[in-house]
């Protein structure tokens, strides 16, 4: 397994990756929402903006690949405040289970503290237990909660990387 920032070059295999994730997500999380999330990466405008979010450096967008395969995706963004939020981790299901998506999180926390970041935050609804085994095993703690635009109840996590 490999481990990397991406250039603009990875962008539609970024998009792949993360397609994939989140229709592995159906069942899991409202229909709607799912729906949602994928139909808006599916579109041109999705395409552009991840063009966009590799070209600023205060974005952190990585790929996991596995013999030239994308398997695992991790996305983010450096704060004004001095922390780094993680907006998506995922890892493709048939790849599931085999340490790439700690080994993601754990390059992506790296490369925050590398950046200078203090705290890595995220939010997650907590009936992606894998995602909160993995969080919680890796030093997460929860700091509070927040409703998204769609009314989903999210456990919000962080982790002081300063220790
Ligand atoms: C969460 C996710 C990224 C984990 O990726 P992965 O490559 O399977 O994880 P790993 O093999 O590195 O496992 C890391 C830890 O996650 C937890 N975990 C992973 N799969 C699990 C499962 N099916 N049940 C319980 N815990 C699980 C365990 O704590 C595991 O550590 P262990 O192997 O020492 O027990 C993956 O399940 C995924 O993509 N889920 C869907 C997307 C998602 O929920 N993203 C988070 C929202 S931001």
């Amino acid at each position: 397994m490999n481990i990397r920032l991406i250039n603009q070059e990875d962008v539609q295999d970024f998009i792949g990756c993360y397609l994939e994730i989140w229709r592995s997500l159906k069942g899991i999380l409202p229909d709607r929402y799912v729906d949602d999330q994928i139909k808006r990466a599916s579109s041109k405008e999705f395409h552009l903006k991840m063009i966009n979010e590799v070209s600023d450096p205060v974005n952190l967008l990585m790929l996991a690949t596995e013999r030239a395969e994308a398997v695992g995706v991790a996305w983010g963004s450096h704060r004004e405040d001095g922390s780094t939020w993680l907006t998506f981790l995922g890892v493709k299901p048939a790849h599931r289970r085999k340490g790439v998506g700690r080994a993601l999180l754990a390059r992506f926390i790296e490369e925050s503290r590398s950046r200078g970041s203090n705290k890595v935050s995220l939010d997650t609804d907590p009936r992606l237990i894998p995602a909160v085994r993995l969080y919680e095993s890796t030093g997460f703690v929860v700091e509070g909660t927040a409703e998204n635009p769609y009314g989903l109840q999210l456990v919000v996590y962080s982790l002081d990387t300063t220790i």
